[in-house]
């Protein structure tokens, strides 16, 4: 079968998740403008790209209005850890909501298909387990992490208004934690967290007892279920659970890295912050039958090249 060489916008194409998939995308042979207005990215993360015809890196924040003509659009934008999010939430709430518009406003002009990566916290503190898309959430709407929380929650009415209103042929995939090479290394997310200490002999920092379990998708298996849904028919809207079923307590994770990194550092326990989740898994059925897609990448082989992108990085900043 001959290619059909798109036109494909990734909004958040120079953070973590966002690098990938651009890359991903050119070697699939398309054209890819990867907009960003590096709040979390990085122009590291995308340097490599930066001679391919087929890549060109916009300087943009997406909650202004965007004119390009695209044939489909990846809308990541918007900072994904604690950290980032909580630093100017009224930005990350706009980012996600005016961003969403923004980027819904032009599949609608261009008719583009256009795919949300939207977040397992949609889900909050959840009362189900494993959560399966149907279930509509325990979200605090008052506290810190309501700003990215319901800001995704919010983009994703957005969506399914613009598909309902205008028939604009949208996708949302509903992202659980998912790891790889460029994470941000002071995101404070847990495997960036405890890699970094791990490999710097620092305590690694375990908040709460450690018993409170998650599951962790390597970035490569995500980046086919982003690809997989997107190729699916305009019938296919999503929600679509896309992470790694196998569960994992954080304690298990924290023995694991410093088995793998040799390291000597000693975990020092922390009180666990405001609504942060005791649980956390996808119920992946909708992803199996959908997109034929489940993760492949084992967990040690993941964290090995995660590991390895950590070292050098180190080596290089030292
Ligand atoms: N990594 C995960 O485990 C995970 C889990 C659930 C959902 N997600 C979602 O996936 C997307 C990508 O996450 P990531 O892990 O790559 O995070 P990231 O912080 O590395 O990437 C986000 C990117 O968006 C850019 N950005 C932020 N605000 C912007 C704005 N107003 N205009 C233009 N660009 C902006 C940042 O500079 C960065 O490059 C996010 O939407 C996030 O909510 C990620």
């Amino acid at each position: 079968m001959s290619l059909v060489r798109k036109r494909i916008l990734v909004t958040g194409g120079s953070g973590f998740l966002g690098s990938h998939l651009c890359e991903r995308l050119i070697g699939m042979g398309h054209n890819v403008l990867c907009v960003d207005n590096y709040f979390t990215g990085r122009k590291d993360n995308i340097k490599h790209l930066l001679d391919n015809s087929q890549f060109e890196a916009l300087r943009h924040d997406v909650t202004f209005p965007l004119y390009v003509e695209v044939d489909e659009i990846y809308n990541l934008a918007c900072p994904a850890s604690p950290i980032h999010y909580q630093f100017d939430p009224v930005q990350t709430t706009k980012t996600s909501v005016i961003g969403a518009i923004n980027m819904l406003g032009l599949a609608k002009r261009v008719k583009a298909k256009v795919l949300q990566a939207s977040t397992s916290e949609v889900y909050g503190d959840p009362t189900v387990h494993p959560q399966t898309e149907d279930y509509r959430g325990n979200v605090n709407p008052l506290g810190p992490r309501a700003c990215y929380d319901e800001g995704k929650r919010a983009a994703e009415t957005l969506f399914f208004d613009y598909y309902r209103q205008h028939r604009t042929r949208i996708k949302v995939v509903r992202i659980f934690n998912t790891y790889g090479p460029r994470m941000h290394p002071n995101d404070g997310r847990v495997v960036s967290n405890f890699i970094v200490q791990a490999l710097q002999g620092e305590p690694l920092t375990l908040y709460g007892d450690g018993s409170q379990t998650r599951s962790f998708c390597f970035v490569d298996d995500l980046v086919e279920g982003f690809i997989r849904l997107m190729g699916t028919d305009d019938s296919v809207t999503g929600p679509v659970n896309i992470g790694n079923p196998h569960e994992i307590t954080v304690s298990e994770l924290a023995h694991t890295i410093i088995r793998m990194t040799g390291s000597n550092s000693v975990i020092r326990y922390l009180p666990l912050p405001q609504d942060d989740p005791t649980q956390r898994c996808p119920d992946i059925t909708l992803a199996r039958s959908l997109l034929d897609w489940e993760p492949k990448v084992e967990l040690e082989v993941g964290l090995g090249r995660t590991i390895d992108y950590f070292k050098k990085l180190l080596a290089e900043t030292r």
